[in-house]
């Protein structure tokens, strides 16, 4: 009796992680995401992390997506999406692009989920730094 409740135990588990690992696409193709916005580095950009990356994650994301905000707080901010440091922006920026930006392809308005949000032209200029591999 207790060896089968343990074999139907592990059946479930094995179960429920083979549906975890089927069931959660990778981030970049998850349905919720936008579309690539194919911005472009200007060859003239004058972006930078302490001009433009640093202010705009503040105003804009780090209320949800910050290593010091926990738990309720992150609104269900996902735990491996912060932005509190250049390189945390740069590991993941294919993804702001695709829920942020704005470019050539089209302009993302998933991020952020409340007020305050960037403007159209702010989105334009996320897409631009994150191409120039945000410096
Ligand atoms: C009010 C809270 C909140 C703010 C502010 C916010 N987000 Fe989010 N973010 C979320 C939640 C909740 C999710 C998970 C739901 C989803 O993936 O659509 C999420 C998911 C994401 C994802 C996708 C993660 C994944 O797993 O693919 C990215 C990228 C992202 N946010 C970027 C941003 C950026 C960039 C900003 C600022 C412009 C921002 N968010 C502002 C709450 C927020």
């Amino acid at each position: 009796m207790t060896i089968s409740l343990t074999g139907t135990g592990f059946a479930a588990l094995a179960t429920a992680a083979l549906f975890a690992v089927f069931a959660t696409p990778a981030c970049g193709s998850q349905a919720g995401a936008g579309v690539a916005t194919t911005a472009t580095c200007p060859p003239n950009n004058t972006l930078t992390y302490a001009s433009f990356g640093e202010p705009f994650m503040k105003t804009y994301c780090l209320r949800c997506h910050s290593e010091s905000v926990k738990g309720a707080a992150r609104n269900g901010a996902p735990d491996d999406h912060n932005f509190d440091k250049a390189d945390d922006i740069r590991s993941l920026a294919e993804h702001i692009d695709q829920y942020a930006g704005s470019g050539p392809a089209g302009t993302n308005e998933i991020m952020p989920t409340t007020d305050p949000k960037p403007t159209w032209h702010e989105r334009q200029q996320l897409s631009q730094w994150l191409a120039c591999g945000a410096p």
